[in-house]
């Protein structure tokens, strides 16, 4: 990642830091699990938040247990859903119940991720996000925002969620894709530091159109499946189209592109995709 004014050591690790424990919400999911790596691999302990490790957020059922002992928090769930109401819903709910169980446990930085333009685009989805940032920004916990861009493993999201249709819809929007694995970097640095309120936007290196993406990661996995991009209607075809998704201000950016990536998610996933 390259930001002016920072020394970091060969792996963008900074390793001064002290050792901590640091729980990670949403530790199974596509970043979580790079985030668990990353503390790991600077030597910092991490429980994960999950329903299959026996936390739900929603309801903060084993959340008192699980923050025993944790310095710092790393939200990155996620609930998959377009509907406003159900993302809302979701990401209230569990930064409400992290925020109070962080409090009880004497957490001392809560960081979450956020997505960039989520305050510009209006999707129902982003306004669980844009709900989640008002909460961590003015709870009782310090906290962190990262606002990032579209994952470079976005666009297999997008192939996966939409199951086995003949088709595959992506619709059309401009966005500056980062490596999640870089993303997870970012929040580690976040959370083993001081509380900083927004961070500023991290970027991939690139400007792309997620349609282009969607048919490179099908081409690469061997299928000749038709990719439908239509403009979504109104105000928010256009922001996504524009600039509404990319970084409106200077800050990191990854170095990875999206090429390098897909040919070493590629070359690591050999033998095991149809
Ligand atoms: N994908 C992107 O391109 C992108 C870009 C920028 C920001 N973001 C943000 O990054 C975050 C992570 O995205 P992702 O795509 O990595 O997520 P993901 O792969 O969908 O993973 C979601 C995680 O949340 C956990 N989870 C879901 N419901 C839960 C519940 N009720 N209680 C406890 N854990 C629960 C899941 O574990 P269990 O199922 O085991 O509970 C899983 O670990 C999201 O907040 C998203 O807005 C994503």
């Amino acid at each position: 990642m390259s930001q002016p004014g920072r020394l970091l050591c060969p792996t963008g690790m900074d390793t001064s830091k002290k050792q901590m424990r640091v729980a990670v919400a949403g530790g199974t999911g596509v970043v979580g699990r790079l985030v668990v790596a990353a503390l790991e691999a600077e030597g910092h302990e991490a429980v994960v938040l999950s329903r299959s490790k026996g936390v739900d957020l929603t309801t903060g059922a084993g959340l008192d247990r699980a923050l025993d002992g944790v310095g710092a928090v790393i939200d990155v769930s996620n609930t998959i859903t377009i509907r406003r109401s159900t993302a809302v819903s979701f990401f209230e709910r569990a930064a409400g119940h992290l925020l109070a169980a962080g409090t009880k446990a004497g957490v001392s930085h809560h960081v979450a991720l956020s997505i960039v333009g989520c305050d510009r685009v209006g999707l129902g989805y982003y306004a669980g996000k844009v709900r989640q940032e008002e909460l961590v920004l003015a709870g009782p916990v310090p906290g962190s925002v990262l606002r990032a861009t579209q994952f470079h493993e976005f666009a297999a999201q997008l192939l996966e969620r939409g199951g086995p249709m003949p088709f595959v819809l992506a619709p059309r929007m401009r966005s500056q894709p980062v490596a999640a694995s870089e993303v997870a970097t970012a929040l580690v640095e976040l959370a083993t530091g001081d509380p900083v309120g927004m961070a500023p936007d991290l970027a991939g290196p690139e400007v792309r159109e997620m349609s282009d993406l969607v048919r490179a990661v099908l081409r690469a996995r061997g299928s000749r499946r038709p990719v439908l991009s239509p403009r979504l209607p109104g105000a928010v075809g256009r922001a996504m189209l524009g600039s509404g998704l990319l970084p409106s201000a200077p800050g990191p950016r990854g170095t990875q592109t999206f090429e390098q990536w897909l040919l070493a998610d590629t070359a690591a996933h050999a033998g095991t995709r149809r």
